[in-house]
């Protein structure tokens, strides 16, 4: 089949590489020309396990393609995937100006029928708006060609997202029209082939089903984040907690790890913009607004230890950071706890010396060149005469590290936890000052 994906972002790439994969014609579009061009010399914009291999078969093979042009996209694909960002507005809601952007260029070239498939993730109502701005377009220029939208939203997980697309938990279709859910299945059966995966339902209830799986999640998230803060307060651990909880299967053991907070391009937006569209619609939606303030406060958790630790005085102070990202197995840096972390040391007028594997460019990219950050390349240099040590991102490489030369390279050996990696017993038999988030 032939498929054509506006916006080849985290979203976009791994769905056309995955299409592709499986035998469809894929053209992946993008108004970002020096990302379609570095594509099209077959560098890979973005970190993710797996997908530059994948691309590079693909294109190889003559099924994966990239493009800046319009017409071509029109032209190409029967299906019309949008996977554009949509980033927050000033008020928190969705900012859905890309998609229906991308819905003006589909409506003012279609020449024959063409399935328009939303796949970012926008607010309740969406599909509606992109279905009128089609319908508005071709009333102006008197055209009465036939297209269907479909709600569509992404799962993946970033760090994971080609395991999650060959392998979904679930694929939501949300249509109105049984024929595009036929061709919609027919276009997913690779993915669908172990046990039915695939869920149709009315457009809106898809729309809905996203927001309401990840403001899920980043409540279990900050639910473990509001009780370990209290563990803290009553001389309790909150990982022997979680095991403790987790055993229910009623909770679980999946999600529930406390932390530095939840960053990335998804939750903290989402949970944001879905408070919003409750305002907007006269609901105020109070646990929604808890989930988020509880995570800003976390997000600001090793700062604080680090700052008491050192009596309010870092000036002149150097911590080592241990990962950038705002979750492994990525360089994504958007609303990662680490920056929140080196921010206020900044204020404070420390020294930062960070290493992650592979969100240096990005922290390059966004920062800049600064006096008071220093990225190096490997983990026992971020230490070399730093005054302690903060574990910002669970990266695999850190979770059994050689504390002895630890010990040697850091000035004052003292560890800042913010993902609960080490066992305080341990790493204090060691010789070092040990600081988690939600243990004693
Ligand atoms: N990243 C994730 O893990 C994830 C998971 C599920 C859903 N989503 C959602 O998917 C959407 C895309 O996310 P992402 O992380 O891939 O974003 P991204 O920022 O990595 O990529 C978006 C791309 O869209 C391009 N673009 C903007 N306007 C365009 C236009 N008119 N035509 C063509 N391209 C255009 C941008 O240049 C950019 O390259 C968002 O709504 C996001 O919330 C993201």
């Amino acid at each position: 089949m032939k498929v054509t994906i506006y916006g080849s972002g985290y979203v976009g790439l791994v769905t056309g590489a995955c299409l592709a994969e499986v035998g469809n014609e894929v053209l992946c579009v993008d108004v970002d020309a020096d990302k379609i061009a570095r594509l099209k010399r077959g560098e890979v914009p973005i970190y993710e396990p797996g997908l530059e291999s994948m691309i590079a078969r693909n294109r190889e093979a003559g099924r994966l393609s990239f493009t800046t042009n319009p017409d071509e996209a029109v032209a190409h694909g029967l299906f019309q995937f949008i996977a554009v960002g949509t980033p927050p507005d000033e008020d928190g809601s969705a900012d859905i100006q890309y998609v229906v952007a991308v819905a003006r260029t589909i409506a003012e070239r279609m020449s024959e029928y063409r399935i328009v498939v939303d796949k970012s993730m926008v607010p309740v109502g969406t599909a509606d708006k992109v279905r009128e701005t089609i319908e508005e377009i071709q009333r102006q220029q008197g055209s009465e060609v036939a297209f269907d939208v479909v709600s569509n939203p992404e799962f993946l997980k970033e760090g994971a997202a080609i395991d999650d697309f060959m392998k979904p938990d679930r694929i939501i279709i949300g249509t109105d029209n049984p024929r595009t859910t036929e061709l919609l299945k027919a276009l997913y059966a690779p993915f669908n082939r172990n046990r039915e995966r695939l869920f149709a339902m009315d457009i809106r209830s898809a729309e809905l089903t996203k927001y309401a799986a990840n403001a899920m999640l980043a409540t279990k998230i900050s639910f473990m984040n509001e009780l370990a803060n209290l563990a803290e307060k009553v001389g309790a651990d909150i990982e022997q907690v979680r095991v403790g909880i987790g055993s229910d299967p009623r909770i679980g053991y999946h999600f529930i790890y406390p932390g530095c907070g939840y960053g990335g391009s998804c939750f903290p937006k989402d949970v944001k913009a879905l408070e919003r569209t409750a305002r907007v619609m006269g609901y105020e939606a109070e646990l929604l607004s808890a989930v988020e303030n509880v995570n800003s406060r976390q997000k600001r958790r090793l700062f604080e230890k680090i700052d008491h630790y050192f009596k309010g005085d870092l000036g002149g102070k150097t911590i080592a950071l241990w990962g950038l990202a705002f979750k492994p197995n990525t360089d994504d840096m958007r609303e990662a706890p680490s920056r929140v972390l080196m921010e206020s040391l900044w204020n404070a007028g420390a020294r930062v010396q960070a290493f992650d594997p592979v969100a240096m460019d990005e922290t390059r990219r966004i920062y800049g060149e600064r006096v008071d950050l220093q990225l190096v390349n490997d983990p026992l240099e971020a230490l070399e005469g730093a005054d302690g040590l903060a574990l910002v991102t669970e990266w695999n490489l850190f979770r059994s590290p050689d504390f002895e030369t630890m010990k040697t390279q850091l000035r004052q050996p003292v560890i800042f936890d913010g993902r609960n990696l080490y066992d305080p017993t341990f790493v204090r038999r060691q010789g070092f000052e040990y600081f988690g988030i939600g243990r004693g």
